[in-house]
């Protein structure tokens, strides 16, 4: 059930400060807080391999709460410690060869383009980006040509950027991957939480996310879903450990059958447990409940922007999520900043760096970046605006 008044309790800081800063790191609920706490606590008095063996079941309920989230099953899910984490385990696995194409699109996630730049200037890949169309949009006719004439290795796409509040056409991308037979890397790492994900009508290989951002989990949380398919092809990260794998003798070893294939043993444990309180939490309020909270009041919050004088929204194309940008004439950031600051407003700056091909194209250096999630209200937003108005 969605209950505001429910939710804004379960989140007590919300009660001393505005928080838009979502897409960074979310306020997370004090169940998910309290869960990490009594964990650490036991840890404390009687040891960490002891307390693991006591919360055996607590841990393999990470696997099947996070497969309910996506609609995945137990054994396609591996922990991670962050969303480039668990990337860069999906991409160690693929057998990259000089000549090899990725195809992304120009808003796939920085740190994403620079593992391509990586595999580029080590391996000899080529990356090889889609067009978009001029109100943003991502040209999945352009998808599906280089498809067609480059033969990439995987498709590799960003399903929210972190510069824009656009999102792009992942289940149309993945139908074109399952026809013409192509690896699929999705990286969820904004979508998560803030929306239902199914990585069935996705039609994905490999999904990647972070558990701090929308989904409120504690930071150094993250997941890495591997399909059935990429896990009979044999599909492994290239470094691992004795969790991942099995030494059978001198020169020979074996993987795990399941994703646990693409974890490492080493974790603490205790956001173990408090990323599985979250997706209860969040599954808890229904995924379609959020996601109907947030678009309206993301809707809200666009509108007022663009009724305060000097605004530039910078969000493009024609799905739009909680993710929101835009800069304020010519008003200087520091000035903007400190007064969001004094107010106790919480939110983000993207710089170029994050976004070097979108921000080119847009001729801006930086933008504000506010990102709602549904235990923010209208009042919330009006005080920002507020606040900006009065700048
Ligand atoms: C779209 C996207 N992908 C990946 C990441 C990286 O996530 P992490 O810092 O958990 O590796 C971010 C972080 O902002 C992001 O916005």
């Amino acid at each position: 059930m969605f209950d505001i008044n429910q939710i804004r309790k379960d989140t007590p800081a919300s009660q001393q400060l505005i928080h838009f800063n979502n897409a960074g790191a979310s306020l997370n609920p004090s169940v998910v807080i309290q869960k990490v706490k009594d964990y650490l606590d036991l840890e404390a008095q009687i040891g960490g391999y002891e307390v693991e063996r006591l919360h055996q079941n607590d841990i393999k309920a990470f696997y099947t709460e996070m497969a309910r989230l996506i609609h995945a099953e137990p054994h396609n899910i591996a922990f991670a410690t962050s969303c480039t984490d668990a990337y860069a385990r999906a991409l160690s696995s693929m057998p990259f060869k000089s000549g090899d194409v990725i195809l992304t699109s120009d808003d796939d996630y920085a740190s994403n383009q620079l593992c391509f730049l990586s595999l580029q200037n080590r391996v000899g890949v080529r990356v090889v980006r889609a067009k978009n169309f001029d109100n943003g949009d991502m040209d999945v006719a352009d998808v599906e040509r280089i498809i067609k004439t480059e033969h990439p290795s995987v498709v590799a796409i960003t399903h929210i950027p972190t510069s824009s509040g656009k999102m792009q056409p992942v289940a149309e991308i993945g139908q074109l991957c399952r026809q013409y037979d192509v690896w699929y890397l999705v990286d969820a790492c904004q979508s998560i939480g803030q929306m239902p994900i199914d990585v069935q009508s996705i039609g994905c290989d490999f999904l990647t996310a972070t558990g701090r951002k929308f989904l409120r989990a504690p930071r150094g949380t993250g997941f890495l879903f591997v399909s059935d398919k990429a896990l009979e092809a044999g599909f492994s990260p290239l470094y691992f450990d004795n969790h991942s794998g099995n030494w059978t003798g001198k020169d020979s070893y074996t993987m795990q059958a399941s994703a646990l294939r693409f974890e490492l043993y080493e974790r603490s444990l205790a956001t173990v447990l408090g990323i599985t309180e979250a997706v209860r939490y969040a599954c808890a309020i229904g995924l379609d409940n959020i996601w109907a909270y947030n678009q309206d009041l993301a809707q809200y919050f666009r509108q007022e922007l663009q009724n305060t004088e000097g605004v530039t929204l910078y969000d493009e194309g024609s799905q739009l999520c909680n993710i929101i940008t835009f800069r304020m004439g010519h008003k200087p950031l520091e000035v903007i900043q400190s007064a969001l600051n004094a107010a106790r407003i919480n939110h983000s700056v993207t710089m170029k760096k994050m976004a070097q091909i979108d921000f080119d194209r847009k001729g801006i250096d930086w933008a504000l970046r506010f990102s709602p999630h549904y235990y923010n209200t209208k009042e919330e937003v009006d005080k920002v605006i507020e606040v900006l108005r009065a700048i």
